[in-house]
């Protein structure tokens, strides 16, 4: 990762951590942002993965309007919008959830890889946070993949993913040591059918391992556990190496954390990390808003290349 900070001139950076994550100061992004300090912005997202911006003033309408100028807006299913905001929506886990009920987001993931074109990224807005706890954690996929072996990362190169929400969810019951697809009390959250769940369960999208990043050419390890198996392998060979790599990504190094603060907001680069909600916080609400920009081509890398018909449209 670059670590000089020195070509920002109208925003600062502060690196984080070692492995990813800047928090950005100087920017009110409940105002429109002139071009050059979003193209500031930006470059720091694609340098850092992600940025976070504390004490902004959000409301979903300035957050869809930030978003816009990553990618399109896109929608994230199977969760209701903030009324009047098709594009934002509210991830709330109850102060009365029982104790060791899952979150949304307690794996260490990267989000909807079972799409053809996973999103872009997202943004997160703390509307009220616990006193203690739910911080989010993130982990550099690219910085992942350089620190693997020369024979290791020639191994990766060669393969291709199966993802499927079987792969989390198993058969959406919760049994077989796969999570449930509709979490305890938040069946109301979802605007999914059985039926269509049923066949969702059963989608499959190939990947390949390794993708370069659509916009800087970064290698990434493009491993989330919707990975089920590599292509020509079964599962049971597939699972030592999948395996190997979920706890590579996520050695310390590779990470950093966010504490969250009322008014915090994180943008996050979805084709550069995985990301884990830490659910630490029973007995306490907390509140997010979530609203995701497009990613614009399928992941590709060595095993897979970039679509000819997408990469000229760029
Ligand atoms: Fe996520």
């Amino acid at each position: 990762m670059a670590r000089d900070t020195s070509a920002f001139t109208r925003l600062s950076v502060l690196p984080v951590a070692g492995a990813l994550g800047a928090e950005i100061r100087g920017l009110d992004l409940s105002k429109p942002l002139d071009d050059t300090a979003f193209a500031e912005l930006r470059q720091a997202w694609l340098q850092y993965h992600v940025v976070f911006l504390r004490d902004q003033k959000m409301a979903p309408g300035n957050m869809e309007d930030v978003a816009r100028r990553f990618g399109d807006l896109a929608i994230t299913s199977y969760t209701n919008p903030v009324p009047g905001h098709k594009f934002v929506h509210m991830n709330v886990r109850p102060a009365e959830a029982p104790r060791g009920s899952r979150n949304y987001g307690d794996f260490w993931h990267i989000d909807q890889t079972t799409r053809e074109i996973p999103t872009g990224g997202f943004l997160l807005y703390a509307q009220m946070i616990p006193p203690y706890g739910g911080d989010t954690g993130f982990a550099n996929i690219g910085l992942a993949y350089d620190m693997l072996s020369p024979g290791m990362q020639a191994l990766c190169d060669r393969l291709v993913c199966v993802h499927t929400p079987a792969g989390v969810y198993g058969d959406g019951s919760g049994s077989g040591g796969k999570r449930p697809f509709r979490l305890p009390g938040s069946d109301k959250a979802y605007t999914i059918s059985d039926e269509t769940l049923g066949q969702y369960l059963k989608k499959e999208t190939l990947h390949p391992l390794v993708i370069e990043h659509p916009i800087t050419g970064r290698k990434g390890i493009y491993y989330t556990p919707y990975a089920n198996r590599f292509v020509d392998m079964t599962e049971a060979e597939s699972k030592p190496i999948l395996d190997y790599l979920a706890g590579h990504i996520v050695r310390p190094e590779f990470t950093c954390r966010l504490r969250w603060e009322v008014g915090s907001l994180a943008i996050i680069d979805n084709n550069a990390m995985q990301h884990f909600a830490y659910q630490d916080y029973h007995g306490h609400r907390r509140e997010m808003l979530r609203c995701e920009f497009s990613g614009t081509v399928r992941p590709f890398g060595p095993a897979m290349p970039r679509p000819e018909s997408r990469a000229a449209a760029e």
